[in-house]
């Protein structure tokens, strides 16, 4: 009798301390948590509180990035562009002045690209290339980036950014960090990362990212992240201007953007790229047709109305063309 009550206190006291270490713990973690929200946030707080939203030079076509580097504001876009079509894509652009080309480990056309850009002789210093490399390759990013500096073979990348968030995307990050700091890399940056992964990932970097790549066309608009992205000093760049193959002819022929189209006498696919610029984002048109190309560049004589953008704004549907 006297065994088993001494059992039970035991047993007792025992679960006791189980409880109370456990209930320690918990709130050990829990305080850890609140910590590191508090750091997030003032680590973004810091960024805001900078005035440091880059501005769009129309004249000299550029952006000066929180990196130090000047990036040109227009661009060609390369996603599904291979092969000869690639290569005469690219010489096309840099032929009518376009100097930022836009590429991916995932477009299998690095190679294609650093061809045509050794090719145009033009001064490696003027052209500015991006290049991503893809969470499948986030765990072994040192093989990734060695792979993408070989294969566009210019000596040095201006740009590489991290295609989509991922297992292993800080890791990855950081090496290319180190990249930046040997100069085989100049700046960073990050492709469809939002508002709540921007917050989770600016604290775990030391260099904050230059650009900002995500889906953005009159039907996707993104109203509420480009301002967010902006106020950081991180420069805003739209992928699909158009909605992507496949998606063009419902932009191209809106019929506000076919009026406004017509009141400048341009384009419908030039009154979109303007419509970005002027709001401050990036624009980097796919095409592999050299008129299409030309068109492209040629955004800088007209200038939409506050009315006629407020007009696009409200063409804004949520309507995204790709999962990421
Ligand atoms: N980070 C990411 O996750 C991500 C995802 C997708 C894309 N991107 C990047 O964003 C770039 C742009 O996207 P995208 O190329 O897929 O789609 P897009 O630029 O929205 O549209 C390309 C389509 O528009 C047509 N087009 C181009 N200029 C035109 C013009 N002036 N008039 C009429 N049609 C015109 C092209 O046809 P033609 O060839 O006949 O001109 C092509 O079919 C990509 O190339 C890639 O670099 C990034």
């Amino acid at each position: 009798m006297k065994n088993k009550m001494l059992f039970i206190i035991l047993t007792i006291v025992f679960v006791l301390i189980i409880g109370f270490g456990i209930h320690i713990l918990l709130n050990r973690k829990e305080n850890q948590k609140e910590q590191n929200k508090q750091m997030n946030e003032n680590v973004i707080n810091e960024l805001k509180q900078k005035d440091n939203i880059a501005k769009f030079n129309f004249e000299t076509k550029s952006v000066k990035l929180n990196s130090g580097y000047v990036m040109p504001i227009n661009g060609l876009g390369t996603y599904s562009l291979t092969g000869d079509t690639c290569y005469n894509a690219v010489t096309s652009a840099l032929n009518a002045g376009v100097r930022l080309i836009d590429t991916a480990y995932m477009y299998g056309n690095e190679e294609e690209i650093g061809r045509a850009i050794r090719d145009s002789k033009i001064p490696r210093s003027e052209i500015f290339v991006i290049t991503k490399i893809y969470p499948s390759q986030f765990e072994k990013p040192k093989e990734a980036i060695e792979l993408a500096l070989k294969k566009l073979d210019i000596g040095y990348i201006d740009m590489m950014l991290l295609h989509h968030p991922g297992t292993n995307d800080v890791n990855a990050y950081k090496e290319m960090e180190r990249y930046v700091k040997s100069g085989k890399i100049r700046s960073l940056g990050l492709s469809n990362w939002y508002v709540k992964e921007l917050k989770e990932f600016l604290p775990q970097v030391n260099i904050i990212p230059a650009l900002v790549q995500n889906e953005i066309h009159p039907y996707y608009q993104e109203n509420d992240v480009i301002p967010y992205i902006q106020n950081l000093g991180i420069v805003v760049q739209g992928w699909y201007p158009f909605g992507g193959r496949g998606h063009t002819s419902e932009l191209l022929n809106n019929e506000v953007i076919v009026k406004i189209a017509n009141n400048h006498n341009v384009s419908a696919a030039q009154v979109i790229l303007r419509w970005n610029l002027q709001k401050g984002v990036v624009v980097i048109p796919g095409s592999s047709n050299p008129d299409h190309i030309k068109e492209n560049t040629d955004i800088y004589n007209f200038e939409l109305t506050n009315e006629e953008i407020k007009e696009i704004n409200a063409l804004d549907k949520n309507e995204k063309y790709d999962w990421y």
